[in-house]
């Protein structure tokens, strides 16, 4: 397979703003269109059950997010884009990672540290208020990825931790049951701007300073006209550093707007007007799509035909390869155990056996045998079984010498070198 498999999941919570759209939204959208890449999208409403318990937020939300990235141009056609919890094959699947998981990984997980020392240093219970979901988050992401044998998964610098966590699940689950899983690789974007909000600060829901993409044009053009500047009077000369409205602006200008405005920044342009300048710039990119946004949010039903028809190309994909993985984890029909069980790296290379027993003498005595089973070495008989135990210690600790010093108490079986005898004792040996 040489296309490389892009795959994000976009948490169902909140209202996509202009930060989002500007460094997310478009250059995944810009990205899903290149040459040679598969990529899959998906509204991870799964993980936004750990984060809200508004069952009207959490639609809304999904109805809302849906729009946006269809409103931004992501072609369904071109590419698989799918809700989360319209698969079922990616909660089965997080079980079979969780039991490859160590809970001490997910004790080390940002977030749910996070909560963690926070409760600590109020002086309460470390766990108060964690619900599972926050403890297992990670895993359910690690699902998501490896279900679709993503390459590649763009993210922000927070999230680099879960995809290293999924590279883990991954690695452990291959080595225990076989290769079936895609190492996937963080990607991040360094270029893509990261937008100031309305204060100054990085555009954010957590500092409630933000312009959401899709808000009326009047809002938009109220809330543009809010964004702080400092007090220069028309005229003054401006500075471009620091000041978020240029940021802004540059989040959406070509390079020749872009020096257009530094250049009526240096000639003294009044906030007013570089407000109203940004704000047309704005909207000459927003105002199409918030057209078709609005019109997809009225019409719910074509949203929910296309995640539907999205949630059918996933499942291509995913039933067959769950069905895969509970084969090798041994989830099988009972009829099928028959059928050869494909060797895995953990199947144990056959090994030489000593076998110990006592005879109608009274004496205790043991045997070496080979990998299938085959007599190589035959005891003398011992009065004690712990002196049977500790000849067969000082063989295995070190063959040639313990067989010089036991000369006497073993024979080999017929047909037998010594040479075989030592080869055997020498892979039960420990190693250096
Ligand atoms: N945790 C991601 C975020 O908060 C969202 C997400 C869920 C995701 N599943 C994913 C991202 C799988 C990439 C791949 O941004």
């Amino acid at each position: 397979m040489s296309t490389k498999r892009v795959l994000t999941g976009i948490t169902t919570t909140g209202t996509p703003h202009l930060g989002n759209y500007v460094g997310a939204i478009r250059p995944a959208v810009a990205a899903s269109r290149s040459p040679g890449v598969e990529s899959f999208y998906f509204l991870a409403d799964y993980h936004a059950l750990i984060k809200c318990d508004d069952p009207a937020r959490i639609q809304r939300s999904t109805l809302e997010i849906a729009a946006t990235w269809l409103a931004s141009g992501l072609d369904p056609e071109r590419v698989t884009f799918y809700r989360q919890s319209d698969i079922p094959e990616i909660p089965e699947l997080t079980w079979l990672l969780t039991c490859v998981t160590g809970k001490g990984i997910l004790n080390r997980a940002h977030a749910y540290k996070a909560a963690v020392d926070r409760n600590e240093a109020a002086g309460n219970d470390p766990d108060a208020d964690v619900s599972a979901g926050l403890f297992m988050y990670p895993v359910l992401m690690g699902a998501d990825i490896l279900m679709f044998k993503a390459h590649e998964v763009p993210v922000g610098r927070d999230q680099i931790q879960h995809i290293e966590m999924a590279r883990d699940m991954a690695q452990r689950f291959n080595h225990l049951y076989g290769e079936h899983f895609v190492l996937p690789e963080a990607l991040i974007e360094e270029s893509v701007a990261t937008l100031p909000g309305l204060d100054g600060r990085k555009m954010s829901k957590s500092y409630d300073n933000t312009i959401p993409l899709f808000t009326p044009r009047d809002t938009m053009r109220r809330l543009i006209a809010g964004i702080l500047t400092d007090s220069r009077a028309p005229g003054e000369p401006k500075e471009v550093e620091g000041s978020a409205l240029f940021q802004i602006y540059q989040g959406f200008a070509s390079a020749e707007e872009t020096q257009a405005l530094r250049q009526a920044y240096a000639d003294g342009i009044a906030w007013g007007d570089a407000k109203q300048a940004l704000f047309e710039r704005v909207d000459r990119e927003v105002a199409p799509m918030r057209e078709h946004y609005e019109d997809l949010l009225a019409h719910p039903e074509r949203l929910e035909d296309i995640l539907q028809a999205g949630a059918t190309k996933a499942r291509r994909l995913a039933t067959p390869f769950i069905q895969e993985l509970r084969h090798a984890v041994g989830l099988r029909r009972l009829s099928a155990v028959g059928g050869p069980a494909a060797p895995t790296a953990t199947d144990k290379v056959a090994l030489p056996s000593f076998k110990q027993y006592r005879e109608k003498d009274g004496q205790f005595y043991f045997k070496l045998l080979d990998a299938q089973g085959k007599l190589l070495l035959q005891s003398a008989g011992f009065e004690a079984p712990k002196a049977a135990g500790q000849a067969i210690a000082q063989l295995k600790q070190s063959p040639a010498q313990a067989l010089q010093a036991l000369h006497g108490q073993w024979h080999c079986a017929e047909g037998v070198e010594s040479d075989a005898v030592l080869a055997a004792l020498t892979a039960l040996s420990p190693q250096d």
